[in-house]
């Protein structure tokens, strides 16, 4: 973001995502270009931020609002919420699993609506956030900040159409429960082989970094190609993968993301009576 641009950016909920939002904001904040506003149930003070009491307060002061509340709060907003918006170009980034830009609209009558799909790496600015939106309601300077922004939170991904949200969704939204899951797998059978509990934890994640840092520096081979030269012929790792049945593993797998669209898309069915 430009040094001279000033821009207002409120978070709308603060909890694991707002503050998580907030931190790497106030990491990235160059001099006095931003001042961040906050506006959460029973919060009334945090440092380097300015705390209001209404929603409404929230989107008359800032130029950005982070939409950071459960769905269902969102829902239950009060009619007389959703006549609060009087600053007419106030840009609101949802990152609410599930809302439809079309139901954010219901409640919160703006055109520049932007929905997201970050994941719980935002905190180490190593998320993969998915957006959408309508580009043709924002000027060409709103944008660039917009994606100053998320780009700050780690990798970002613009989606041809609302719909592959709920594939980010299934994808990287869920994805950091099935990582740690597979280094829970790891670990614990390096338990059933005789480490301690520790030991486990620490081979299984240092084996899972050490093999994303080096997939990431042999960036020109293909995955199967680097699987090839773990597995030699007639060795351990060939003896193991088919225990596994890899395409077995690999359909599977389609399934388990077939299966997180489903449900994404389910939630984001919610009709607004
Ligand atoms: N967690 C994830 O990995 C993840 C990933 C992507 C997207 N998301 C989305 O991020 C959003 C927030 O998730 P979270 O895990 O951060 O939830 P959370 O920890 O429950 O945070 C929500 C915060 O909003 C406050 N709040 C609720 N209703 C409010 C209202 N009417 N006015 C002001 N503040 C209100 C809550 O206060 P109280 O605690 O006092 O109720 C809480 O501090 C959700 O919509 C979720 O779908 C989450």
């Amino acid at each position: 973001m430009n040094k001279s641009e000033k821009i207002n950016i409120g978070i709308f909920g603060f909890g694991n995502m707002g503050r998580s939002i907030f931190s790497v904001l106030t990491k990235n904040k160059k001099a006095d270009s931003q001042k961040i506003f906050i506006c959460s149930l029973d919060v009334r003070r945090v440092s380097g931020a300015i705390c209001v009491a209404s929603v409404g307060e929230l989107l008359n002061s800032c130029d950005i609002v982070f939409l950071c509340i459960k769905p269902q709060n969102f829902y239950n907003l009060s009619p007389k919420d959703s006549k609060i918006i009087r600053k007419k170009s106030v840009i609101i980034i949802s990152i609410m699993a599930g809302v439809t830009i079309a139901n954010i609209k219901r409640i919160l009558p703006s055109k520049k609506i932007i929905r997201t799909m970050p994941n719980l790496a935002l905190q180490a600015q190593g998320a993969v956030t998915g957006w959408h939106t309508i580009k043709n309601n924002f000027s060409k300077k709103e944008l660039r900040q917009v994606t100053n922004i998320l780009n700050s939170f780690g990798l970002t991904i613009f989606t041809k159409n609302e719909d592959m949200l709920n594939a980010i969704t299934a994808i990287s939204g869920s994805g950091p429960a099935y990582v740690f899951l597979f280094i829970n797998a790891l670990a614990k059978a390096a338990e059933s082989l005789g480490f301690s509990s520790k030991e486990a934890r620490q081979i299984a994640m240092q084996t899972v970094k050490g093999s994303f840092d080096y997939a990431q520096q042999a960036d020109d081979s293909s995955l199967d190609i680097l699987i090839k030269k773990v597995t030699s012929k007639k060795g351990t790792t060939e003896a193991a993968l088919k225990k596994l049945n890899v395409s077995n593993f690999y359909r599977k797998w389609q399934q388990v993301a077939r299966k997180a669209y489903e449900r994404a898309k389910e939630l984001s069915n919610y009709d607004i009576k």
